[in-house]
């Protein structure tokens, strides 16, 4: 995220510090304030390109220093929860180790990496693979990220109405609270035979300084989601995805065909879209269609009102915050594309819609 102009960095760092961290990080607000009332802390950040000097990433880029092991002060007073020796060792940091910190925030993109997505994804998923009659699915996975998204078979999932789906013995264990009286659709998905991932930069979770970057984008006094996202890592490392690096526009077809040809093969998007300029989502419908032309080709999508072509909007205003779970099914030139759901808050609130 661009800092903008208008407003001077180290008021960017105290507001971040005061209303950002406040809520759920004492050391990230301590640390942040302590940046924003140092002038040669500030100036060392400013040697960091202008949209790289957000303190999400300068903060993730000083995380991953402290976890790999460059930056031991910082990573002992991190694992000390004590704010004040932390906002003494980021700034110290930060001065002795400009570049090592600028060249990390250069080559990285912030990952938010939440998990919760499988709330969505698996009634949705086990819906399309229904329509068709499918035994088997292959999941592509679009702006993949880490490719969490990828284990949605492999995890557990409760709902507040008491229903749920997936392994309940998974490590992983995810839930949802439903809005409305509609049920979830309680169909187990069938088995999944392909992991494909596609993103422009990947997060392999086998390479240690990816995975670890991933870490660093969470704050490090917030361990339940340091503990969910350590079993998440787990889990996906014990069956890695095939990563594809690249536009999914040009890339679709090789995912496609990755997929057995007994296979539904499911391509999943979540909240990956909106970074797509229009015509690279019309062109991105049109290459599910092509794909499309000898095999039926599904499409899941946890996207912003408006976002997913195709998909209804149900009237909803656009930009108003929450999601639409979309489930497009194409065969043979043929598209029927549906809102199933909604979402709130990145999936901890789902109101169903379809009939199941
Ligand atoms: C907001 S993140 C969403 C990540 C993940 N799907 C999730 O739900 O947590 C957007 C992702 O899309 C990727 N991305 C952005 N533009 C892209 C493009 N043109 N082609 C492929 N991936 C892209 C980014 O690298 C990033 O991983």
């Amino acid at each position: 995220m661009p800092v903008g102009s208008s407003r001077t960095l180290a008021q960017v760092y105290r507001h971040f510090g005061e209303v950002e961290a406040a809520k759920s990080s004492p050391l990230y607000e301590r640390v942040a304030v302590a940046l924003s009332e140092s002038d040669e802390a500030l100036r060392a950040i400013e040697a960091a390109p202008a949209r790289k000097r957000h303190p999400s990433v300068i903060l993730a880029a000083l995380h991953d220093l402290a976890l790999s092991g460059r930056a031991p002060a910082l990573a002992a007073a991190y694992a000390a929860a004590d704010g004040d020796a932390a906002a003494g060792a980021a700034i110290d940091t930060l001065l002795r180790m400009t570049d090592s910190v600028v060249a990390i925030a250069v080559r990285r993109q912030t990952r938010t990496s939440e998990t919760g997505h499988c709330a969505m994804l698996y009634p949705a998923i086990a819906e399309a693979a229904r329509r068709v009659g499918a035994t088997a699915v292959g999941l592509i996975d679009v702006g993949c990220s880490a490719g969490l998204n990828l284990n949605v078979d492999r995890v557990g999932i409760t709902y507040s109405n008491g229903q749920s789906l997936g392994d309940p013995s998974s490590p992983v264990q995810q839930s949802s609270s439903v809005v409305g009286d509609r049920p979830i659709p309680a169909r187990a998905m069938p088995d999944v035979v392909a992991r494909v991932g596609v993103d422009l930069d990947p997060l392999d979770l086998t390479d240690a300084d990816d995975a670890r970057w991933l870490r660093a984008c969470l704050w490090p006094d917030q361990p339940e989601r340091i503990a969910r996202l350590e079993a998440e890592i787990a889990l996906a490392a014990s069956a890695p995805p095939l990563l594809l690096r690249g536009d999914p526009v040009e890339v679709l077809p090789d995912a496609v065909a990755r997929v057995p040809a007994d296979a539904l093969p499911v391509v999943t998007s979540t909240w990956a879209l909106s970074r797509f300029p229009l015509e690279s989502r019309l062109r991105f419908l049109h290459r599910l269609d092509e794909a499309a032309t000898d095999r039926p080709v599904a499409w899941v999508s946890l996207e912003g009102v408006g976002v997913a072509p195709a998909i209804p909007t149900l009237g909803d205003r656009r930009a108003s915050g929450h999601t639409i779970i979309g489930l497009a099914m194409f065969h043979a030139s043929a598209l029927h594309a549906e809102a199933v759901g909604r979402c709130w808050s990145q999936g901890r609130f789902l109101a169903w819609l379809a009939d199941s």
